[in-house]
């Protein structure tokens, strides 16, 4: 399986921070925010990596990660999305270095508590198909929403005001390699992006998504409270941990 990090965009809602810089080389407590998502991914055993960069300072990860050996890796992949299309744009850059395989993928933005291995396991099992992980939480209207009928994922709206659960589709995802036909299809929404959501709203309708509730805290960092509380969450007790 392969594993893909998106860490483009702008990042316009931490604004003076990203005046000079990319979000995801900005400090969560000790270490860059990408740092994270490579973490989280290695741990789950994935380490054929792709970063997804953009912006003024895409050159400064290669200054910060080179190939990768602060992880044990020996090689990183790059590549650049120009403005901000979206998460699913972001991704379909990444079409023919998956090829055929699977993919995992991190929003650079997330941080989670415990690692991913198990659902990344159980994906492998699952064999083909996409696997979302949900979270509670408090303002489900920041977010993607799932909604819910027994175990399965009904319908998953991006961002609701009249959100139907509190349940937060999370920014890590696996699919099958049908996922650049589905990208391919896709419109732009309202706020001019490609959605990961209409992404995963294929899957459902495909009947072949899956999902599992992620044990553990779990935020974002795109925002100045997310971004203090991860500081927080990760000084408290660390991030990507293994049970
Ligand atoms: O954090 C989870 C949420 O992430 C999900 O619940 C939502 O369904 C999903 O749409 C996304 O919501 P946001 O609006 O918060 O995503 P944001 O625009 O902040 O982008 C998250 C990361 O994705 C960002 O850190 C970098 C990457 N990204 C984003 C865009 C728009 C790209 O690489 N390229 C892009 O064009």
């Amino acid at each position: 399986m392969k594993g893909v990090i998106l860490a483009g965009g702008l990042g316009t809602r931490l604004y003076p921070l990203t005046k000079i810089t990319n979000k995801h080389l900005l400090p969560i407590y000790d270490r860059p925010m990408i740092y994270y998502p490579i973490e989280a991914l290695v741990k789950a055993g994935i380490t054929d990596i792709m970063i997804v960069t953009g912006g003024k300072k895409s050159g400064d990860f290669l200054s910060l990660l080179g190939n990768g050996s602060d992880f044990g890796l020996k090689h990183l992949n790059y590549t650049y999305q120009k403005g901000e299309g979206g998460i699913a744009e972001a991704l379909g850059l990444c079409k023919h270095w998956v090829g055929d395989d699977s993919v995992c993928v991190v929003l650079g933005d997330n941080i989670i508590e415990w690692n991913i291995a198990r659902a990344v396991r159980n994906f492998e099992e699952q064999g083909q198909g996409a696997k979302i992980m949900l979270h509670e939480v408090h303002d489900p209207e920041r977010f993607g929403v799932a909604e819910l009928h027994g175990d399965k994922v009904v319908s998953i709206e991006e961002k609701p005001k009249s959100p139907r659960s509190n349940k937060a589709v999370i920014g890590i995802y696996l699919y099958d390699r049908r996922v650049f036909d589905v990208i391919r299809t896709l419109e732009p929404s309202d706020r001019g992006e490609l959605e990961i959501t209409d992404v995963n709203n294929w899957y459902i309708t495909d009947g072949s998504m899956t999902y599992e509730v992620l044990e553990g805290w779990w935020t974002d960092a795109g925002t100045f409270d997310s971004l203090l509380k991860a500081s927080q969450l990760v000084a408290q007790g660390g991030a990507n941990k293994t049970s």
